[in-house]
């Protein structure tokens, strides 16, 4: 194994259903986690939901359910999400999971007993939707704005997190590790943020208030904050076989959720707590809906995965996803969008290159990719047996560009997909003068379609087997090493090709149908 590496995803509220924003942030910490299991790393991989808070508990109360049972229910949703997605996590976390509430109130103690949290009385403006406490200056044009909801006036004693005595270090931090907080550009609003002096977090609310939470070790009246609740799950789920793994190499979440959660609270719980801060925290940009915002409260606005993937398939989802959005910045989801990409790139694309090619093993050569020698290479065949495709792959995945390493492998794809129409096998074929050259042609095309089922392997997983099963091959993940030219199919019996991606005309239902 080439070293271990730890990545997590935000973990979702379960207060509505998960809609396409949850459902990218998932494949695309998936893809990153196959990636890593491809270069012989060890992947822990966490993802999950966030169970607390008053988000949760008012939605229970509208249905007449007790909260646990609400959320069980819920929570059920966000899981069959990822596993028909092909999420392959290696713990799905919830935060009403007993080891984490009482990681949570370890931590709580610990900092209780530095004395990094006081017990004050605060005076003061409450929104109820964002569960926290704002101020005038909060306020656009005279009035608190839509987000924040219901804002009620309190006064009431509670614990409050020191965090000014931090923001030198971790000012200090963003400076010596300038892709802490990735892209660039998050990472100056970050530093803007941190300008100004920090007021004290309130960790705790006060049960008569709210009771849906982890009750504080120091008093339990109160329960914990749910941002201080959920932001522990990285580290009490990272735990696997009771063996504490940490830091995490990479942390993913929304631009929502950076400053101050991500960028703030969380490395100044880390830091007060003497524990090393990710590696890297990348910051994905929204979703918009055919131009418009997605918003839980609005449901027309949102876009529900789960018909996408029923009439589509998962990897045309996933595909759509990792390749359309320019990681960090925000993209927007349509079904023009999403059936020009998926007949273009997938049906005629990728799928047919696969297909035809196998077809033509089959038709011209029994099944059977042939063999070749001592024969002179054309220009075309030599960019075939290039692996400068799998060197740009690697390194778009490394600079945090899933779109770019697909765009990488499509070319490749084109690539061969051209020398088809150059080469013109079925006209080879008529031609007993030609085998010699029509074992060549079809050798390298069975060749590149193998080295495409690893290139795809990370964003479309289920199409990597569905390709391997049909060349007869082994269907485990291959490494990525293994995308390299080879002439390992020599011979090789391929199985019957099937259609990968079935043209659009053919299916029935529309998407908008559930
Ligand atoms: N529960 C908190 C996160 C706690 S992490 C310790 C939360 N939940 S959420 O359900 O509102 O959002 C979960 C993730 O989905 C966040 O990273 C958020 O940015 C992301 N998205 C929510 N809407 C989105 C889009 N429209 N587009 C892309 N991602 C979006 O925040």
């Amino acid at each position: 194994m080439a070293g271990s590496y730890f990545l997590t995803t935000a973990i979702d509220y379960v207060n509505s259903a998960p809609h396409l924003g949850h459902a990218y942030e998932k494949v695309l910490a998936d893809f990153f986690a196959r990636h890593q299991r491809s270069l012989d790393r060890e992947v822990l991989f966490l993802t999950g939901v966030d169970e607390h808070g008053q988000k949760v508990q008012q939605s229970a109360q509208r249905e007449n359910v007790e909260p646990q049972a609400f959320t069980d229910r819920m929570s059920e949703r966000f899981r069959e999400l990822h596993a028909s997605l092909g999420v392959q996590s290696s713990a799905f976390v919830r935060t009403t999971n007993p080891q984490h509430k009482q990681v949570v109130r370890e931590w709580l103690q610990k900092l209780f007993d530095r004395g990094e949290i006081v017990f004050q009385e605060h005076e003061g403006y409450y929104s109820v939707r964002q569960e926290q406490f704002v101020t005038e200056k909060d306020k656009v044009d005279g009035r608190w704005p839509e987000i924040f909801g219901e804002v009620v006036h309190t006064k009431e004693p509670n614990y409050y997190f020191k965090l000014e005595p931090y923001r030198a270090r971790l000012l200090a931090h963003l400076e010596a590790n300038p892709d802490f907080i990735v892209p660039a550009f998050r990472r100056k609003e970050l530093l803007g943020a941190l300008e100004q002096p920090l007021a004290d977090l309130c960790i705790s609310r006060p049960k008569s208030r709210l009771a849906w939470g982890i009750p504080l070790p120091f008093n339990e009246d109160y329960v914990t904050y749910v941002w201080f609740d959920a932001l522990v799950n990285y580290y009490s789920f990272a735990a696997p076989n009771g063996k504490q793994v940490w830091p995490p190499d990479l942390q993913i979440i929304g631009k929502d959720i950076l400053i101050p959660a991500h960028g703030v609270y969380w490395p100044i719980m880390l830091l007060a707590l003497g524990l090393e801060l990710p590696r890297h925290l990348l910051v994905h940009g929204f979703w918009t809906n055919s131009g418009a915002k997605i918003s839980k409260s609005d449901a027309k606005s949102l876009v529900d995965p789960v018909p996408y993937v029923g009439k589509y398939g998962p990897d045309a989802l996933r595909y759509f996803v990792l390749r359309e959005m320019v990681l960090g910045q925000d993209a927007d989801f349509s079904d023009e969008r999403f059936e020009v990409r998926y007949t273009s790139e997938l049906a005629k694309g990728l799928g047919n290159l696969t297909n035809r090619t196998l077809s033509m093993i089959g038709r011209y050569r029994d099944g059977v990719i042939p063999s070749y020698d001592g024969f002179h290479l054309t220009e075309a065949e030599n960019d075939l047996r290039s692996d400068a495709v799998v060197e740009e792959y690697k390194e778009a995945v490394a600079a945090f560009a899933p779109h770019l390493a697909l765009q990488a492998a499509w070319k490749f794809a084109q690539r061969a997909d051209k020398y088809v129409e150059e080469t013109a096998p079925f006209r080879l074929a008529k031609d007993p003068a030609q085998a010699k050259r029509l074992d060549v042609v079809l050798a390298h095309l069975a060749e590149s379609v193998r080295r495409l089922t690893v290139l795809v392997q990370a964003a479309l997983p289920f199409t990597a087997i569905k390709m391997r099963a049909q060349m007869n091959l082994p269907l485990t993940p291959a490494r990525l090493e293994e995308a390299r030219f080879g002439t390992s199919l020599r011979n090789h019996a391929i199985g019957k090709p099937l259609p990968l991606f079935p043209p659009l005309e053919e299916k029935k239902e529309p998407a908008s149908a559930a």
